[in-house]
């Protein structure tokens, strides 16, 4: 295929998809039945056409809307910023997206695309989801822990709301066993008019690929990965983009920066190397880079988390190369701790990211694994439900009016122990009471911010004049923990540089505080230039973000007539001069992330209390090689074998037993 070719490719029109073909039977479908499973192949069309079918055909008529969910917020932005082009409306009108902190929508959007997590946020305040006529959940296969309870909310609407249509919709889900979860039990007399469940199969038109494994088992995958991609580009002669799988922004950024050594070393005549990544954290223009062709005689390269595997389609891609491993959500009921871990990757995923290379021509995909390895995988990823801190999701159960968790209709039923801690934990937070109840205003306040269980504790607890009153200075730390996305930057040769500024404004006390700092000092100096922003090492978009998250959750204690007054503390200098505050700004983190707690050892790594699990300060913490006894985190991820956490702050041991509503026993 010449790059001509891959042009018209890339811009086939939306009647050449799979899909298209398949219309009128999708339409009638779903007309006729309250639950339509849509299984194809990623790329047929699914995301970006069933909305605009269901459009046309009057189910927005109204006024009523059309939500898809994605799990992944990328996912959603980008399908919607692709839907309102085909659409020729501007993002926002007719088509939107919302995802937490970022809502894209208006009074005429009629196409809305949002996060699972948002759309069961939403529940909160329609409980029937009333605006809209027809729900999609998208991507059902990843079993994220809100699509999950998405369907067994959907299922118990459904009852209420006949008229609903609930459409589920992935390239390699089980689609059986979703069918079955939604008729079992006594399914009302099946009416006349219309059927409860179907599944309609999109044969999506793919290529064969070619499978290669390593011989032997790979040290360095991140060194592999590169040297294979950069292999591929001078030993393949037709044109065609590679997609490589790693586990993580870092590992990403860091493979960028050897592919980018080797490819200025290849001739300046030949065909060029262009490497590009592809991860969450990046600003939206950056993400355009891997969506669009690559410039004249350049092979792209694009190296991306799991995002590529089936949320979103990279145009163009003829040679994967799959790391066999992805990042997970785990959740430890020994340690009572969240973690994101770099696990291998289950044999479904391995051979949807194989069947990226087939979409335009036969294709080539490098494991960077062996056989042997490929076969001992898991067949599937086990549900998120499954391996997660499930407090946040019992609190936004009880906040539903859903009291017996138990009972709730779950597709795969969370492990007893899990649901036993996620009690525990929302017990000594206070949201619930002795019978288990969601405690008023504590429980029903904290189910309501957009931030999780712990977070929300700390905004609540500072609201509260007579005990910490720190409220202002909370708001801006918890917008800083919560932006996905780097607060420092730096090019590359400017790690030093970087490190200087950071030390600028580093506070004793741990990491809290100098983000902090940070914020104070960009909102007085930085807000406007980011020149400042630069001269700092701090990202400027992530910076403006924070100050818009900070906004967002000053009106949602303001709607839950807690004012905020920020007047009293806007400066840097009024915070140093208070001893007294910085301390109530620590003892107020602590009510809520006192499950969270950890003493640091002689040899400077720190020891759970519980598990006696050995954790290592992160190297961007400014706790990293640094004195403390008893500190609190907010953020713990695992990393070859050794555990890290992220987010450090120093506290008194004292006040974990003051402050933990009994989590702590003396
Ligand atoms: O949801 P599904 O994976 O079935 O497909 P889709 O996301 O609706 O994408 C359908 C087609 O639109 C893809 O094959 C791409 O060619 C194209 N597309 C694109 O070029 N750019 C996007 N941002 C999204 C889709
Ligand atoms: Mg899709």
């Amino acid at each position: 295929m010449d790059t001509g070719e891959i042009l018209d490719f890339l811009q086939k029109p939306a009647a050449l998809l799979p899909i298209t073909q398949h219309r009128d039977s999708i339409l009638y479908t779903i007309e006729t039945t309250h639950v339509t499973i849509i299984v194809g192949e990623t790329g047929s069309g699914k995301t970006t056409q069933i909305p605009q079918f269901l459009e046309q055909a009057g189910w927005c008529n109204d006024g009523k809307v059309i939500a898809i969910t994605q799990p992944r917020r990328l996912a959603a932005t980008s399908v919607a910023a692709r839907v309102a082009s085909e659409m020729r409306t501007s993002l926002g009108d007719r088509v939107g997206y919302s995802i937490r902190f970022e809502d894209l929508t208006s009074a005429t959007t009629r196409i809305k695309f949002l996060t699972d997590g948002m759309l069961l946020r939403e529940a909160l305040v329609d409980p029937l989801l009333s605006r809209y006529s027809v729900v999609m959940v998208d991507e059902a296969h990843e079993r994220s822990l809100s699509s999950d309870v998405l369907l067994g909310l959907l299922k118990k609407i459904k009852k209420k709301r006949p008229e609903l249509r609930i459409i589920i919709s992935s390239a390699t889900l089980d689609a059986h066993q979703v069918a079955a979860f939604f008729e079992d039990e006594e399914a009302p007399v099946e009416s006349k008019t219309s059927k409860q469940c179907q599944i309609v199969k999109i044969d999506g038109r793919s290529y064969p690929v070619d499978v290669m494994y390593s011989t032997k088992p790979v040290e360095d995958y991140v060194e592999a990965a590169v040297n294979t991609a950069f292999d591929i580009h001078t030993s393949e002669r037709g044109l065609g983009d590679i997609l490589v799988f790693l586990a993580g922004r870092a590992e990403i950024d860091s493979a960028i920066q050897k592919l980018s050594e080797r490819a200025a070393t290849l001739p300046p005549n030949g065909l060029a190397l262009q490497p590009i990544p592809l991860y969450a954290g990046l600003t939206t223009a950056e993400q355009m880079y891997a969506f669009s062709p690559a410039a004249e005689r350049t092979r792209k390269c694009v190296i991306a988390t799991n995002i590529a595997e089936a949320s979103v389609t990279v145009p163009g891609i003829v040679y994967v190369i799959d790391c066999g491993f992805v990042k997970l959500r785990t959740y430890s009921p020994v340690t009572g701790i969240d973690a994101l871990t770099v696990a291998p990757v289950s044999q479904a995923s391995a051979t949807q990211r194989a069947g990226r290379a087939g979409r335009t021509q036969p294709g080539k995909c490098f494991r960077l694994y062996t056989r042997a390895a490929y076969s001992s995988l898991a067949a599937t990823t086990s549900p998120e439900i499954q391996r997660s801190n499930l407090a946040p999701l019992v609190l936004q159960l009880k906040a539903l009016g859903i009291d017996n968790v138990a009972r709730f209709p779950f597709l795969s039923p969370p492990p007893a122990q899990l649901m036993i801690r996620a009690m525990e934990l929302l017990f000594s937070l206070g949201a619930v009471d002795d019978y288990a109840k969601l405690t008023h205003p504590m429980g029903t306040r904290m189910a309501e911010l957009a931030v999780p269980p712990m977070m929300a504790k700390c905004l609540l607890a500072a609201s509260d004049p007579k005990h910490f009153d720190c409220q202002s200075e909370l708001l801006a730390i918890a917008a800083m923990t919560s932006i996905q996305g780097d607060v420092w930057f730096h090019h590359e040769g400017q790690k030093k540089a970087m490190e200087m500024s950071r030390r600028k404004f580093a506070a004793e006390e741990g990491d809290h505080l100098t983000l902090l700092n940070v914020y104070q000092a960009f909102v007085t100096k930085g807000k406007k230039e980011a020149q400042w922003s630069r001269n700092n090492h701090l990202n400027h978009k992530s910076m403006t973000r924070a100050v818009s998250i900070r906004a967002q959750l000053r009106r949602y204690l303001e709607r839950l007539g807690l004012p905020v007054d920020d007047a009293s503390t806007s400066t840097s200098t009024s915070r140093t001069s208070g001893a007294d505050k910085t301390r109530a700004i620590l003892k107020c983190l602590t009510t809520g992330f006192f499950s969270q707690a950890a003493r640091m050892q002689p040899d400077g790594t720190f020891k759970t209390f519980s598990g006696g699990v050995t954790l290592h300060a992160h190297p961007t913490s400014l706790m990293f090689n640094r004195k403390a006894d008893y500190v609190i985190f907010n953020e713990l991820l695992e990393s070859g074998d050794k555990v890290f956490i992220k987010n450090i702050s120093k506290i008194e041991k004292s006040w974990l037993l003051e402050l933990s509503g009994g989590y702590y026993k003396t």
